[in-house]
């Protein structure tokens, strides 16, 4: 069996006061918490602060953050820039109905740095952001219809979630329809959602072509990292393009997660050229946010200076100024050499974790790009959903892993990426492969059998 430090010291001990604010989330909260993305293992790790690449919990431990909110803090916690200009803003107003300078300055730092952000437009959320892409293609198009990739993260938006966790075959017509979000959610999503498999290059066309007319977008996710954080083979990204031009069907990378792969973003990075793209988490320095932007010609269904909009596009919070400041002192500070400097450390880490694997001829492998890992219970990395789909044995080798590292001081996010930060330091990286090697050591070779 796979060892377990953490169970072993007892939660009881380690996490009285967690435990003790869990009893009172119960009483408030469904479940006892706020958000179904929370952890717990087997209760959640309420944290007191952050600070840095660290956080403490609510018992006083101080642990290495790999999750920085998921993955939002590229700069982890207190970055100085950003609570500065929040300090200054918060004299000056939270939030107007009329527009601000904060905005343009932040929309123009977008706007020149990512090769297919035109125009912009901020919301609050990733969701909100890839909800209005979704939108603004159907509007453009003038069809209902989107692709979108097996397992892949999108946000909380109905047609976004469809497909999230896969298909199901119907059996009338044999077709792959998307697994919708929820019981009870209209069944017409699953007809306007077409759902492919990541990496499939021969699918693309086979699947698209017999409804091109009704398609408005292709949702992609460049590197999607609950679907295993993949890396999307070249023919793949040209043949989405080659396909979406084909047949007049806008393509909409969500970099919501993947922007933070360098300074022109993850579509640049990897050759793929949006007509949308989906912004959020690092560009608001820890504060909420998400942002649209692409094409002029398609951004224009938000209104221009000639027509009037085809779709409404409001917002209470959108754009708010503490907002836009701290994520305009965030970016600021991601400058080429930041983004550099954080690629390396992430090849160092990736690194290190694969040569602890072929050091102990181990069954796992690593995934990821620049300051984006994940670790996978198999020896060779997905490059699809269905490969990076755990069997409840793997699963529970994950979880061992997580509670490992949470006994070793740091906290691994369960199924989904993991991430460096910029205060971050080599000797980060090196607990982070030491915890690994000692957690392979720890379980022996027998637990490898059959794997
Ligand atoms: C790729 C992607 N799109 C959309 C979202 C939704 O963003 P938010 O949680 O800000 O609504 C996420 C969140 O993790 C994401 O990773």
């Amino acid at each position: 069996m796979f060892t377990d430090k953490a169970q072993g010291r007892g939660w009881s001990a380690i996490r009285a006061r967690s435990a003790h604010l869990f009893r009172r989330g119960k009483g408030v909260f469904p479940a006892g918490v706020t958000r179904s993305t929370i952890e717990r293992d087997p209760i959640p790790i309420y944290v007191a602060k952050g600070e840095g690449a660290y956080v403490w919990d609510a018992d006083g431990n101080r642990l290495l953050d790999l999750n920085n909110n998921f993955t939002t803090l590229i700069h982890g916690h207190g970055f100085a820039p950003v609570m500065e200009a929040v300090e200054k803003v918060l004299k000056m107003g939270t939030c107007f109905a009329n527009p601000t300078e904060y905005e343009i300055a932040l929309g123009e730092l977008l706007v020149s740095r990512l090769p297919a952000m035109e125009q912009v437009r901020f919301v609050n959320s990733g969701t909100e952001a890839v909800m209005f892409a979704i939108k603004a293609a159907r509007a453009f198009t003038r069809r209902s219809a989107i692709v979108r990739f097996a397992g892949s993260y999108h946000g909380a938006y109905d047609w976004a979630e469809a497909g999230q966790g896969g298909v199901i075959v119907d059996d009338a017509s044999g077709r792959n329809l998307p697994k919708l979000g929820y019981p009870g959610a209209p069944q017409s999503i699953a007809d306007n959602v077409l759902v492919l498999n990541f990496n499939d290059v021969a699918g693309i066309e086979h699947s698209i072509a017999p409804r091109a007319n009704d398609v408005a977008a292709i949702l992609i996710d460049p590197m999607p990292s609950r679907a295993g954080l993949l890396h999307p083979a070249p023919d793949f990204i040209a043949t989405v393009s080659a396909v979406a031009r084909k047949y007049g069907i806008l393509v909409i990378a969500d970099e919501v997660l993947n922007l933070r792969q360098g300074f022109a973003g993850a579509s640049a990075r990897y050759g793929l050229e949006p007509d949308l793209i989906t912004v959020g988490k690092i560009i608001g320095g820890g504060f909420p946010v998400g942002a649209i932007g692409g094409r002029t010609d398609v951004m224009a269904v938000f209104g221009s200076d000639d027509e009037a909009p085809l779709l409404s596009q409001g917002g209470t919070f959108s754009a708010n100024t503490v907002s836009m400041v701290a994520g305009k002192a965030a970016m600021e500070a991601m400058t080429l050499e930041a983004f550099d400097r954080l690629e390396r450390l992430g090849d160092g880490l990736r690194k290190g974790l694969a040569d602890v694997v072929l050091k102990r001829s181990a069954p796992f492998s690593v995934s990821g790009a620049a300051s984006l890992f994940r670790i996978h219970p198999r020896r060779i990395a997905p490059t699809s959903f269905h490969m990076a789909t755990m069997t409840s044995e793997e699963n529970d080798v994950m979880r061992a892993l997580s509670r490992h590292f949470l006994a070793c001081g740091i906290l691994l996010p369960f199924g989904a990426a993991a991430c460096l930060s910029t205060p971050m330091s080599d000797a980060d990286v090196e607990s982070i492969v030491a915890a690994f090697d000692d957690f392979l050591e720890k379980n022996s070779r027998t637990d490898w059998e059959g794997r």
